[in-house]
């Protein structure tokens, strides 16, 4: 799922952007920043700041209500609708409130990503067990994210989002439902991902984590980014 496009400049790159919702205030204003090919960033901000809010354009789920908005290369403004599915293919999401299907095991969660990009069954017996068994989850393979606890869920989240290698990774504070131990291991994996290639962005509260890992911060207050 190695894209040639992704090696080069940025993967995303943000002028002037600034959000919306309805007819409200603009919660997000003239945000410019670009996140360089195989870059680490963590997305800093107190809670309502509009960390999500930023993430949700970068996966295509919000439009701008101003400014320009290039991933891969493509203005997402000027891009054709049929064009986009393929751009939101190449970006693996951490949802913050998980975003599972209930009806499905936590193997076959992390599995659909490399089933809709046509893996053989045989790959995803070898690859599933061993990144859910990775993160802790050897004794969950078969359950259903009902019975899972919160900090269980957000593994199979984020599991789901690395399987499949994307270009680029948006996790929306993908630790916070585990202790500091696991925490630390999540971003190992994240860290892993950055270097096979993966452009990285973790949107976080946890300074613990911040302060501990070299990478740098984007931070939203006042509806501005700035560099932390
Ligand atoms: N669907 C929506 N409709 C209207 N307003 C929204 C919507 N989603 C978010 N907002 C508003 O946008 C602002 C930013 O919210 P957002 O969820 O992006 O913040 P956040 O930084 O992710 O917060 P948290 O750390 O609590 O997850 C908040 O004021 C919120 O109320
Ligand atoms: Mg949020």
């Amino acid at each position: 799922m190695r894209h040639p496009t992704a090696d080069r400049a940025n993967v995303v790159q943000f002028d002037n952007v600034a959000v919306r919702y309805g007819y409200g205030p603009e919660i997000l204003q003239d945000v410019s920043f670009s996140l360089p090919a195989g870059s680490f960033h963590f997305l800093t901000g107190s809670s309502g700041a509009g960390k999500s809010s930023l993430l949700r354009l970068m996966y295509l789920a919000q439009r701008q209500s101003r400014g320009r908005i290039v991933l891969f290369g493509r203005d997402i403004a000027t891009s054709r609708r049929y064009e986009l599915p393929a751009l939101r293919r190449r970006v693996g999401v951490v949802f913050q409130d998980f975003r599972l299907l209930d009806h499905l095991s936590a193997m076959d969660n992390v599995a659909l990503p490399l089933r809709v990009a046509g893996a053989s069954e045989n790959d995803i017996r070898k690859f599933v067990p061993d990144l859910l068994t990775w993160v802790g989850l050897a004794d969950h393979l078969h359950a259903k994210p009902p019975t899972l606890s919160g900090g269980q869920k957000q593994r199979v989240a984020i599991a789901r989002a690395v399987i499949g290698r994307p270009d680029l990774l948006l996790a929306d504070e993908p630790t916070g439902n585990v202790d500091d131990h696991i925490a630390m291991r999540l971003m190992y994996l994240f860290e892993e991902l950055n270097k096979l290639g993966t452009t990285v962005m973790v949107a976080t509260h946890n300074e613990n984590l911040v302060s501990r890992l070299p990478y740098p911060q984007l931070h939203l207050e006042n509806g501005q980014m700035r560099r932390g």
